[in-house]
């Protein structure tokens, strides 16, 4: 027991059981032990180690790397924390030198640059994976790039809309994520090591130093601060639960296309789930697991937020109870963004649904008022002489582009001969020339932009 000096009790097996967190925070060991070296490279040039010294803890923490790499590594509960195994099973290997690597070192600051470094490492893979399903959203935004659907307000149909132009939204929402994620790893790039366990040590070794070998821009200012701090965490659960956010209002938007009642799209059948029971089904498990694994995301910003906000300046135990979350954050939304790219490669847009959809007249009813606009008639009268002419078309079960040139006109003179031509949809789609519209011409420009950069 590493605290034996003052105790005379052994710790009692509920404690242990209670309190351990090397059966989760082991996966941190890559990070603990590149800390350590960089640790004892500064006690080797503040003279505190010899050279001997630093190069058994050097070749001891890389030997216990490759057995914990390789699944040969017996971790212990009784030493509580991934820390304590991997010094404590230095130690036993190398002896002496193994003592001397925690001098000037807390594992409040180590389990602090730990989980920076992590949440570094993990921001980076996570923004690979962001970057690959906006990938695939670009490939099938540009193979129906000019398909039409109707867009949809309130879940009723609106006006007309493309899938190109539908897809990229997710990608501009992506982008969103990643430049999120890109602010919050220049934020915690910052090295706590050096703070000790609330006030820095006595023994001063070269911070700047370790820090640069960590590969962190800085170091942190204040000890009390790098002790408590845990807002780069909660920064990275946002960032996370807010992917989840657009995954799963993804998943929404697939479930429906994907229904019998929209018909727009066809998962793959290796995205896709059987019934036990009912023959016929085939159901979008992904996107329903996408969309519900979002409540666990949240759930874990919720929980580190309650965790930290009642804690006195610095450490307390309950900071431990940011790492399970965090991991599963990250876990979730890695496997989230991998199956979701996947899902979507394979996806097939059934495009005579689509246009059977797009094909009602009624999506342009916004688009005739502007008809009127443009012959001198004020938008709000437009609207009302359009909500009448819908009035006429819904009450004698007649499609509005099918209402004769006389029934228009009836309703008011501003309905002119060329009327019917508003019902074009080749028309209606090249008159919205204005940015951000789904315009042809703007949908292959974005198209251009996202494989110019995703490339
Ligand atoms: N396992 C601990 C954690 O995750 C490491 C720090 C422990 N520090 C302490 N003073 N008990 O927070």
């Amino acid at each position: 027991m590493m605290w034996s000096g003052r105790f005379s009790q052994p710790t009692a097996e509920l404690v242990l059981r209670y309190g351990e967190s090397v059966s989760y925070d082991w996966k941190l060991y890559k990070h603990d032990i590149a800390g350590s070296i960089a640790h004892a490279r500064a006690q080797l040039k503040a003279g505190m180690l010899t050279e001997e010294e630093f190069a058994a803890i050097e070749s001891g923490l890389r030997g216990i790397e490759a057995d914990i790499d390789a699944g040969k590594f017996t971790w212990s509960e009784k030493l509580e924390d991934v820390h304590m195994n991997i010094e404590s099973e230095l130690t036993r290997r190398i002896g002496a030198p193994g003592a001397k690597l925690h001098t000037a070192r807390s594992r409040n600051d180590q389990v602090a640059t730990d989980t920076h470094l992590y949440c570094r490492a993990q921001i980076d893979t996570t923004m690979e994976l962001v970057h690959d399903l906006q990938r695939a959203l670009v490939m099938k935004a540009a193979e129906y790039a000019e398909l039409r659907i109707p867009g949809y307000t309130h879940l009723q149909r609106a006006q007309p809309v493309t899938v190109g132009h539908h897809l990229l939204a997710y990608v501009e929402m992506l982008a969103r994520d990643a430049d999120r994620l890109t602010d919050c790893r220049r934020r915690l790039n910052i090295c706590p090591l050096g703070s000790g366990a609330i006030a820095g040590s006595t023994i001063n070794l070269d911070r700047a130093g370790i820090a640069a070998e960590l590969g962190f821009d800085g170091v942190t200012e204040n000890s009390m601060d790098a002790i408590a701090d845990r807002d780069y965490v909660m920064e990275c659960l946002f960032c996370l639960a807010l992917i989840g956010t657009h995954l799963s209002r993804l998943s929404e938007d697939l479930v429906l296309w994907s229904s019998a009642e929209f018909g727009f799209a066809t998962l793959s059948d290796a995205h896709t789930t059987g019934s036990s029971l009912m023959p016929q089904k085939k159901n979008p498990d992904v996107c329903e697991l996408t969309r519900g694994k979002s409540g666990r995301l949240y759930g874990n910003l919720v929980s580190v937020m309650v965790a930290v906000k009642g804690l006195p300046l610095t450490y307390n135990r309950d900071l431990q109870e940011d790492k399970e979350p965090l991991f599963d954050s990250f876990e979730t939304v890695s496997l989230a963004l991998r199956v979701n790219a996947e899902m979507l490669a394979a996806m097939k847009m059934n495009e005579q649904r689509c246009a059977d959809a797009v094909s009602d007249p009624l999506l342009l009813a916004t688009d005739l008022a502007d008809y009127l606009v443009r012959r001198g008639v004020p938008f709000r009268k437009a609207h009302e002489l359009v909500g009448k002419a819908v009035a006429v078309a819904v009450g004698s079960g007649t499609p509005l582009n099918k209402l004769t040139l006389e029934q228009f006109q009836e309703i008011s003179p501003e309905y002119a001969e060329d009327v019917h031509s508003v019902f074009s949809l080749d028309r209606a789609m090249a008159l919205r020339t204005n940015p951000g519209a789904p315009n042809p011409d703007n949908t292959a420009r974005r198209l251009a932009y996202w494989q110019e950069k995703l490339k």
